[in-house]
């Protein structure tokens, strides 16, 4: 180890040289030092090019996804590979209307919850509890309680967040409706009160189902890390999903969207003009961020951000939504991309820029947006989890560290 990194043992234990160089010589270690990430990865589930702003789902570019393929359809494509022909699409839409319904002894969970628990808490709990009515099935080394666990998922954690939603706002649950399809249902558990009839609205449905589609998978982020490193203990998928919903709860992880509200909101009742609001942006003033901006790993336009602001615009027109929020994030967005400041940064919107004000407007609270983003990311993160299970060489997950603190106690 000595002879393979000699330039991590400078007197101070601090690196001699930029770790990313380091990575570059070894070829396959990256140290972190939020112990964030390490590790090559031949994982063909998604690819990003974060310098050419590109993004493909199992070689599929996202764009070329969102604009011709259902949610469902997706989900199939991650989890199994490839996209699905007419009969295995209708055969996995069909498994999974048969398994909507939850065990009617989980309305005791729902009934002990407080109506004031976070929606993102109540879901990965839920799901926990869940699994403990499949103990018999639930042997990841059996291939069919694999499959039926994948199912299982992909039909009741929508309704588990359509629940988690209603609890917190005090409003009775329905029953799924397997007429219908997935968004559709799902849109009818959280809305099906209302007298706009969301679950028959084209383009609320198809609104959403591309919403999902651009949050279905994205390389080894938190949350998807989590799920590898859980299931690689030989967890079952619902603890490992319950896991990666726990870290996507992280405000830094699933709560961008959250902040752009936020900000947006302090910019309108400031009533300070958005160039103000950008200039105090650039000179830090006042510790003022811009949200919404930037990527890890992007260093060009999210291509997910383009699409999710179509979105914005079609939803709010279509329920005659005049929020001012969006005018703001426009203008926003304008006049950021025409800055030499944000260009040079590389800072581009990010796909959390305009879906928080898609959500507000169809009327989901700002609680459920990480929710909303746990459904779209799960065939990403079962695809992942069973992309680990299934590679033989797969050992328990332990992340690599290169130490590089002093090796005595300074008394
Ligand atoms: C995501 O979609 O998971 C987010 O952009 C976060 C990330 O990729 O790190």
């Amino acid at each position: 180890r000595e002879a393979e990194f000699p330039v991590l043992n400078s007197a101070d234990g601090s690196p001699a040289i930029d770790i990313s160089t380091l990575t570059r010589q070894t070829g396959h270690t990256a140290l972190d030092y939020g112990y964030v990430n390490t590790a090559s990865t031949k994982s063909a589930i998604t690819y990003i090019d974060g310098e050419a702003g590109i993004l493909r789902y199992r070689g599929y570019p996202i764009e070329q996804l969102a604009a011709g393929s259902t949610f469902l359809e997706v989900a199939y494509l991650l989890i199994y590979g490839e996209l699905p022909t007419a009969d295995e699409l209708a055969a996995f839409d069909a498994e999974i209307r048969r398994h909507t319904l939850l065990h009617e002894d989980m309305r005791y969970y729902f009934e002990g919850v407080p109506h004031t628990a976070h929606p993102m808490a109540v879901l990965s709990g839920g799901l926990q509890m869940l699994s403990t009515y499949y103990e018999s099935s639930l042997d990841t080394a059996v291939p069919e309680f694999v499959e039926v666990n994948t199912i299982r998922l992909l039909a009741k954690l929508p309704v588990l967040a359509a629940y988690a939603h209603k609890k917190s706002i005090g409003q009775a649950f329905l029953y799924p409706k397997n007429e219908l399809g997935f968004v559709e249902n799902f849109l009818r558990l959280n809305f099906g009160n209302k007298a706009e009839h969301y679950d028959m609205n084209p383009v609320l449905v198809e609104a959403l189902d591309k919403l999902l589609i651009l949050h279905a998978d994205h390389e080894q982020n938190a949350s998807t890390s989590t799920v590898r490193l859980v299931g690689s203990t030989g967890a079952n998928m619902f603890s490992s999903i319950s896991a990666g919903i726990n870290a996507l709860s992280g405000p830094l992880h699933g709560g961008a969207n959250e902040a752009v509200l936020d900000m947006l909101a302090q910019i309108r009742d400031s009533g300070q003009s958005v160039q103000t609001f950008v200039e105090k942006v650039k000179r830090k003033e006042d510790g003022v961020k811009l949200m919404g901006f930037g990527h890890r790993v992007y260093k060009n336009y999210d291509p997910r951000a383009r699409i999710v602001r179509e979105s914005a615009d079609r939803v709010l027109a279509e329920l005659g939504v005049n929020d001012p929020l969006l005018a703001l994030a426009q203008e926003l967005e304008q006049i950021a991309l025409e800055d030499d400041y944000f260009k040079e940064r590389k800072l581009y919107p990010n796909v959390d820029f305009y879906t928080g004000v898609i959500y507000k407007a169809m009327g989901f609270p700002t609680r459920m947006f990480t929710v909303l983003f746990a459904i779209g990311r799960l065939p990403g993160w079962i695809a992942q989890w069973r992309e680990a299970r299934e590679d033989a060489q797969t050992k328990i997950g332990r992340p690599q560290q290169l130490y590089i603190g002093a090796t005595e106690r300074k008394l």
